[in-house]
């Protein structure tokens, strides 16, 4: 076997999110023994060298290797030279495929923060297949969405076994607290999801699948409750809402399920919300963030609107939290897993920094880490074989000592 110039490739170090991740990650392989061969990528050169100089000492020596999104031959050469490819060029519906095909084809491990399904979809159906023939491992959804959730139920199923010698076959997820704001890479995929599901209602139908992800003979019938208006919910005695992760991360736990050989089980249950209150006060607070989160999809869906929300309201591509924001940001989720029996587990994970930018960007970095010195090809455990991996089934709890240990989270059982 090659062995590649580089363990790590950031592609798309120039973005929001990247250029932090960047960052993190000099200052986190400086202060590592192991050395981690690592470069950054992109199309600009002026811009990659301006990114490298804001590293100072920590950055000095990491290559540039220039590549644009839409050409094969650049990605290809890009791949031959990377162990993993990480790439935060997005929106990915609509520049992330030529990359990935090029990961697939020529057997080089890949990851990112997409949260866009209906791409996640298309990208399994298409390119899944190359991916076991050569080895790639393809890994969506390393970021706030889905990595919280998806390693969270992970961990909750881990202790479960622990405890009970079988699963939880239900589980609930709920936001206790998210403090954080989005950029523009981050809104202009949101509103591309919008903008595909206006234009076809087979897809609108099809988003609404919760095993969307699955793969066709998955053969699960259980019927998953959707928190898709204000409720109060007992288990936390507290009001809940929507949350608007929701619908990418329920996709993805329910593929890691399917994956695992249906490890939760075969009717495996889980749904998330964001807790809003007690009394009176949740109530009122969970009725507006339904009402906030149906008036910006009413405005997102249509043209003129849309146009007036991307101009006036939203940040635009490079746009995002300013530092102060990122620092001050975090998150508190809360999970409640149950087994056939009654029992009861419960599972906090937390997360420092803003969960989009802060903190995916330290998730990320983490997942690459893991994919490139914890789960190498070569290496003595190879682990999964190529194909396309939700993060709990690509990782485990390496990654999870990675995310407590370098990325500001907390794994913990409470109950
Ligand atoms: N899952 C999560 O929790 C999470 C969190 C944060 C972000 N995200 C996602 O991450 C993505 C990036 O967000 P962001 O706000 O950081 O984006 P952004 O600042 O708008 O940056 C977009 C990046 O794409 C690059 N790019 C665009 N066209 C290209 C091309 N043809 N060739 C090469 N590079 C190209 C840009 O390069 P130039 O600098 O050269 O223009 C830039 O680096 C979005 O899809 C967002 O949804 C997800």
């Amino acid at each position: 076997m090659t062995h590649p110039d580089h363990d790590l490739v950031v592609f798309g170090a120039t973005s929001f999110v990247g250029t932090i991740m960047t960052q993190y990650l000099a200052n986190h392989f400086a202060s590592q023994p192991e050395p981690v061969r690592w470069a950054i990528a992109g199309r600009s050169r002026a811009k990659l060298e301006a990114v490298r100089r804001s590293l100072g000492a920590a950055g000095e020596s990491v290559p540039i290797i220039l590549a644009d999104a839409t050409n094969e031959d650049e990605l290809r050469a890009l791949c031959a030279q990377a162990r993993v490819v990480v790439s935060t060029v997005g929106p990915y519906a609509l520049y992330g495929e030529p990359l990935l095909k090029a990961c697939a084809e020529t057997g080089t491990d890949y990851g990112d923060l997409t949260g866009e399904t209906q791409w996640i979809k298309r990208m399994i159906d298409k390119h899944e297949p190359t991916a076991q023939r050569t080895g790639a491992r393809l890994v969506h959804c390393c970021g706030f969405d889905s990595v919280p959730s998806d390693m969270g139920v992970y961990f909750l199923q881990q202790q479960a076994l622990e405890r009970w010698g079988a699963p939880a076959t239900h589980v609930t997820m709920r936001v206790k607290a998210l403090k954080g704001g989005a950029s523009g890479g981050t809104i202009a995929s949101m509103i591309n999801i919008v903008e595909e599901a206006a234009a076809d209602p087979a897809l609108r139908k099809a988003l609404t699948n919760p095993y969307y992800l699955c793969p066709p003979e998955h053969g699960f019938t259980a019927r998953q409750h959707w928190v898709k208006s204000a409720e109060f919910d007992p288990a936390f005695d507290a009001w809940a809402a929507p949350f608007v992760m929701a619908a990418v991360n329920e996709r993805v736990v329910h593929r890691s399920n399917a994956l695992s050989g249906k490890a939760y089980g075969h009717q495996f249950t889980y749904n998330e919300g964001m807790l809003t209150g007690t009394g009176i006060r949740g109530r009122a607070a969970a009725l507006a963030l339904v009402a906030g989160l149906g008036a910006f999809m009413a405005s997102a869906a249509i043209k003129p609107t849309r146009s007036l929300l991307q101009r006036y309201v939203l940040p635009k591509p490079g746009e995002g939290p300013s530092p102060e924001a990122q620092a001050a940001g975090r998150y508190d989720i809360r999970f409640i897993g149950r087994n056939d029996n009654g029992e009861m587990l419960r599972v906090t994970v937390t997360g420092e920094g803003d969960p989009g930018y802060g903190s995916s960007s330290k998730i990320l970095g983490q997942a690459a880490t893991s994919l490139a010195l914890d789960h190498a090809k070569d290496g003595a455990k190879t682990g999964r074989p190529g194909g396309s991996w939700t993060p709990a089934t690509m990782f485990d709890e390496r990654f999870i000592e990675r995310l407590t240990r370098h990325a500001g989270m907390r794994f913990e059982v409470t109950g």
